[in-house]
């Protein structure tokens, strides 16, 4: 069942609890707290985090604009919060600010092997526009994805 999320966007402030979703959410694959932290204060990019109805942080997304065209970096759910809509809201949020600042067009990469961002972004009408071979440290292709605005 999917719950009210509240997502606001992230500061400097948030960078710890930003840092620590992301470990939950990557395990193994995470970028580490010092490159989330870096990745929040960089140029030109934006960070939201979702919140349950206790304000216990959910989820998060990092994404950034490249003039006209917008790229989600990261984005992830807390473990125990999955398949409630999170992401979505995050998602939805990011869409619309990206929509708000005058972007055409969102992209990111996926791993072609994570089914449940896959079905995730597929939802919100993404396209597949190309591939990335052994993209990842764990050998894995990526695919590209793009969603008009
Ligand atoms: C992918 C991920 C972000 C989804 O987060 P979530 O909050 O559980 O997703 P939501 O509950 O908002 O799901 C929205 C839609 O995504 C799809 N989806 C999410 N999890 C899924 C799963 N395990 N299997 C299949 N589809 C899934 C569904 O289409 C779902 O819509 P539905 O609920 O109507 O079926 C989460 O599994 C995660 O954090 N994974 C690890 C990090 C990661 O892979 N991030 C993406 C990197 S590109």
């Amino acid at each position: 069942m999917n719950a009210d999320w509240r997502v606001r966007p992230a500061t400097r402030a948030d960078a710890d609890v930003l840092a620590s979703l992301e470990k939950a959410a990557f395990g193994a694959a995470s970028w580490g707290a010092e490159n989330v932290k870096d990745g929040l204060t960089a140029p030109y990019v934006s960070g939201l985090l979702a919140f349950d109805e206790s304000d216990k942080a959910a989820g998060f997304a990092l994404w950034r604009t490249l003039g006209r065209e917008a790229e989600i970096l990261t984005i992830g759910a807390s473990p125990s919060y999955r398949k409630r809509g999170v992401a979505a809201a995050l998602l939805a949020a990011l869409l619309e600010d990206a929509a708000a600042q005058g972007c055409a067009a969102m992209f990111l990469e996926v791993d072609s092997g994570n089914a449940a961002a896959r079905a995730l972004y597929e939802k919100f009408g993404f396209e597949t526009v190309g591939e990335r071979r052994a993209y990842y440290r764990n050998g894995a292709d990526a695919l590209v994805l793009r969603r008009y605005l």
